[in-house]
């Protein structure tokens, strides 16, 4: 893909199957507030966590195309599923277009924490099956001890806004109990997943004091702040506009949206795009 010279007014292009990657976006704004931000959720296709690794590629290089399009400067792929499936392929076809996925910053932040520890991932049915945190983890610290596990009721959870109380700690408990059930002891937990930083309350709760909790969205945001910085890209003068896309659901996305926002969201904030 073709591209111009990028300036630092362009904006910073974000992704992700929905609204989960909103958790991203706004690490992403308190850290660099002045940048212009458009995100694209792919509501039409969500989840891409069950899909097939061929179809979330596909997905994930048209949502890249779309993005693209509108000039930015950097993409995130907000997702961890599209990170897990996608990243490489997509810093190859984009180059020199920086794309930041949220897998490395998210395995960075927990071997930072524990070196030479044992990390439970919580993420979905792909990013679990392809492995990508335990090869991201295991290449930044090749002595840490990795398992993952696929929730895909988390992420149902969390879309409903049901992240705490009884069916919340109930549903989270029954995971931890499989995944723990052989006497694996972990020292932290991954949040793989985008969903997953509205449980993190509940999912705190089920856990021992001393287990770490760790989520990508911080450490992806200073991936890009460090990122625009070495090029000469960050934005420290501009008003920080945002600019919300979604492939159907319009309402839907500022419903349901807002609270993984943190900020109230209505249906003229959000436009409809075809991919
Ligand atoms: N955004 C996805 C992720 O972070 C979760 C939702 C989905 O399955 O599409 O893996």
């Amino acid at each position: 893909m073709r591209r111009m010279k990028e300036t630092s007014q362009q904006a910073i292009g974000i992704f992700d199957s929905g609204v989960g990657g909103l958790t991203v976006l706004k690490a992403i704004r308190e850290r660099l507030p002045s940048e212009r931000l458009i995100y694209l959720g792919d509501t039409a296709r969500l989840p891409y966590g069950t899909k097939s690794p061929a179809s979330i590629a596909r997905y994930a290089e048209q949502a890249t195309r779309l993005l693209n399009d509108r000039q930015i400067k950097l993409l995130v792929i907000a997702c961890n599923t599209a990170s897990a499936v996608a990243l490489s392929s997509l810093q190859k076809a984009m180059a020199p277009l920086p794309v930041i996925g949220v897998v490395e910053p998210g395995a960075a932040a927990a071997t930072r924490a524990r070196p030479g520890g044992r990390h439970l991932v919580l993420a979905t049915e792909a990013t679990v099956r392809l492995g990508a945190y335990r090869r991201a983890i295991q290449a930044a610290d090749p002595g840490a001890e990795v398992r993952e596990l696929a929730c895909e009721l988390l992420v149902a959870l969390a879309e409903e806004g049901w992240t705490s109380g009884s069916i919340a700690e109930d549903i989270i408990g029954r995971y931890l109990e499989m995944a723990f059930e052989d006497g694996y002891r972990t020292d932290s937990v991954i949040l793989g997943c985008t969903h997953f930083p509205l449980l993190r309350e509940s999912i705190r709760g089920c856990l021992a004091a001393d287990v770490g909790l760790v989520d990508s969205a911080t450490t992806t945001a200073s991936v890009v702040s460090d990122s625009l910085t070495e090029r000469g890209l960050l934005n420290t003068d501009g008003h920080g506009e945002l600019k919300f896309l979604a492939t159907d659901g319009v309402t839907r996305f500022a419903r349901v949206g807002g609270r993984f926002l943190g900020a109230p969201l209505t249906a003229d904030d959000v436009e409809l795009v075809d991919i």
